[in-house]
């Protein structure tokens, strides 16, 4: 296969949180690299407006003039507060993302050499969703047992031998900095990944960046976490993105940070996995 190249970013939280400097720097990097695929793995907006879709739009748009792009939801484009207790099905994603960013909140993208999942873990408030932690609500993610099936079927359908990435909203390994899973029931979903054979996950939600690898007696899987690009960032680190080079003998992922100084992204960490 040769090499897939990557531009996974997450919250952009178009809206007040946005800042105008970086985003048009990130479409400045996906022209001038023609990324083979951009991820956006949710919270596209603030507070699931119209104005805000429209701009999320806009950078989608931009994207697709040189990329393949991958979208999904996040729980700030769940309009939740609109439907508690999951009651009606517009709640649950936003009607203003399916007007104006796709009609599918789990799309699947096809590359040569490469299966990308889109999996909506942003469910809005449900029973299943309630935790005892009143600060968690709408916030925390599922992954359930018919979305598990439904996975495992596009991978089992892909052309073999195709690299496996999952594009989800919430974090499934612990922040460092906020010390919480985004995802409820994180071991059995990494564990239902790991038999299906997921190579790489992304996901943002956090707000901080980080790369982890979960090892497995089966098949060990790639964490992106990709931190926010807006003012929304953790304990003042700076905004960042992840670029992601997926090839046959191993997955590199590399984190570009935001510079005051540069107004632009710099090279951060980069961790490289033998396949
Ligand atoms: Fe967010
Ligand atoms: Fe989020």
């Amino acid at each position: 296969m040769s090499t897939i190249t990557v531009f996974h970013c997450s919250d952009l939280h178009f809206g007040s949180p946005a800042v105008p400097e970086q985003y048009e720097a990130m479409e400045s990097l996906i022209q001038e690299y023609k990324y083979d695929v951009v991820a956006i793995s949710g919270d596209l907006t603030q507070r699931a407006r119209s104005g805000e879709f429209q701009r999320a739009r806009a950078f989608i748009k931009h994207a697709e003039e040189t990329s393949k792009v991958i979208c999904i939801p996040g729980n700030h484009d769940v309009a939740w507060w609109k439907a508690p207790l999951g009651l009606g099905d517009t709640g649950r994603t936003s009607a203003n993302y399916f007007r104006y960013i796709s009609d599918n909140p789990e799309p699947v993208l096809q590359v040569p050499g490469a299966t990308f999942a889109g999996l909506n873990t942003s469910h809005g408030v449900t029973m299943d969703t309630l935790t005892w932690r009143l600060r968690d609500i709408s916030i925390i993610g599922i992954v359930t047992k018919p979305q598990i099936e439904r996975l495992r079927k596009i991978f089992l359908d892909a052309p073999a031998g195709n690299t496996r990435v999952v594009v989800m909203h919430h974090n499934p390994v612990k922040g460092e900095l906020s010390q919480r899973h985004g995802l409820k029931d994180t071991s059995r979903v990494l564990g239902a990944f790991a038999d299906m054979g997921v190579d790489v996950v992304l996901c943002g939600h956090d707000h901080q960046d980080a790369i982890h690898f979960i090892e497995h007696t089966k098949k060990g899987t790639v964490i992106s976490t990709a931190g926010t690009v807006s003012n929304r960032m953790r304990g003042g680190r700076p905004s960042s993105v992840n670029s992601i080079r997926l090839s046959a003998d191993q997955i590199e992922v590399a984190t570009l940070v935001w510079s005051v100084s540069d107004h632009s992204f710099v090279p951060g960490p980069t961790k490289c996995f033998k396949r």
